[in-house]
């Protein structure tokens, strides 16, 4: 099984167990879904209930909604701000009525001809009313998306949606795209909230590369605000005998693929007894440890973060337990490996090797 497939399967399987009851969810009626679908837009489920029932209640059909006059409908929208947007409403709903029989046109295309009707409206009605595989792409999809497969392409530009939008059709269920795409707002609106994200219990967290990689809090990136993400890095530099030991970089982040000492990640500058006990797993009991040096830290400057980072060297005798991820490498054939430009430049200032 893909990732792509599982991905589609996880989300569907934890929304049947998840899902809230909502009115609009008990229908196929476009109307229904296109007036919960612009409420939804501005604002959360919790209020915007209470205007799609008041809506709903008042005008119960697109024809009673396009007979009533646009104070009316200013009136009830009043509070959820943008107004542009009930007016554009009021619009369509006329146009439909006069134009199309009152039936909301069953094609995409059609759909988003329709005013104050975008992307996101036009793929939500189509998929849930009338079961055309076109994905809705909203805040939650965009933060799920770009934090399980590890995207930091910016969401707000037109590189970003491309890539996004294009995902998110890929793994769009076909034969339920309605499902599928409500599944999956609702999952990054419960599950993968923008704030403390309930990671350890959730069913996607294998396939999770920002929950392999320690970046969910940095994932979606914004162009507008791009903040700069801080990172301290802790090298250890391991003397045992004649070897030293190194780890490969792997996921989607910076240096993938390179060669770096062992190191542990921090978001803020920590003592050197924590680090050493971040490293416990081969530090086993019983090991000799000498702490030779300590460097200052020093800082790396790239485009999206700031690297801060400081080696510590470490003289190992006895017993030692090396973790199976790390490669054991012959001080003099340090040189051999491709590695961060940190420790570049640490190699180059150090006549240790
Ligand atoms: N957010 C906006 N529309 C939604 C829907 N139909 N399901 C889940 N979340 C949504």
């Amino acid at each position: 099984m893909t990732k792509n497939s599982s991905f589609t399967r996880i989300v569907l399987n934890w929304y049947e167990k998840h899902k809230r009851e909502l009115p609009w969810r008990e229908t196929f009626d476009p109307y229904a879904i296109w007036l919960s679908e612009v409420i939804l837009q501005q604002t959360r489920i919790d209020q915007g209930m209470a205007y799609y029932l008041r809506f709903i209640d008042s005008y119960p059909t697109i024809y009673d909604f396009a007979a009533a006059s646009e104070d009316e409908i200013l009136k009830m929208w009043q509070g959820l701000g943008y107004y542009s947007r009930a007016r554009n409403m009021h619009s369509t709903a006329k146009t439909i009525v006069r134009e199309h029989q009152g039936q909301f046109p069953a094609d995409y295309t059609s759909l988003l001809r329709l005013k104050g009707v975008g992307e996101y409206t036009a793929s939500a009605i189509a998929s849930i009313a009338f079961n055309l595989p076109h994905a809705t792409v909203d805040g939650n999809v965009f933060r799920v998306l770009a934090r399980v497969y590890g995207i930091d392409t910016p969401i707000d530009t037109g590189i970003g949606k491309k890539e996004f939008t294009k995902l998110a059709n890929e793994l769009i269920d076909r034969s339920q795209p309605g499902q599928f795409n409500q599944a999956l707002m609702e999952f990054g609106a419960i599950q993968c909230s923008p704030k403390k994200p309930d990671c350890e219990n959730c069913p996607l967290n294998n396939l999770c590369i920002a929950w392999k990689n320690g970046t969910t809090d940095a994932l979606p990136v914004k162009r507008g605000k791009t903040k700069i993400r801080k990172r301290y890095f802790n090298y250890l530099v391991i003397e045992h005998g004649s070897y030293t030991y190194l780890n490969k970089r792997t996921g989607n982040d910076i240096w993938k693929n390179l060669y770096e000492f062992p190191v542990t990640e921090t978001t803020e500058k920590n003592d050197l007894a924590s680090t050493l006990k971040e490293h416990q797993s081969f530090l086993a009991t019983g090991t000799e440890i000498q702490i030779k040096k300590e460097t200052d830290w020093q800082k790396q400057v790239l485009s999206h973060q700031h690297i801060f980072y400081r080696f510590i060297y470490l003289k190992l005798a006895g017993k030692v337990n090396i973790p199976s991820s790390l490669i054991r490498v012959n001080k003099k054939d340090i040189f051999n490996f491709a590695v961060p430009k940190p420790i570049e430049k640490e190699l180059e200032q150090n006549n240790w090797f």
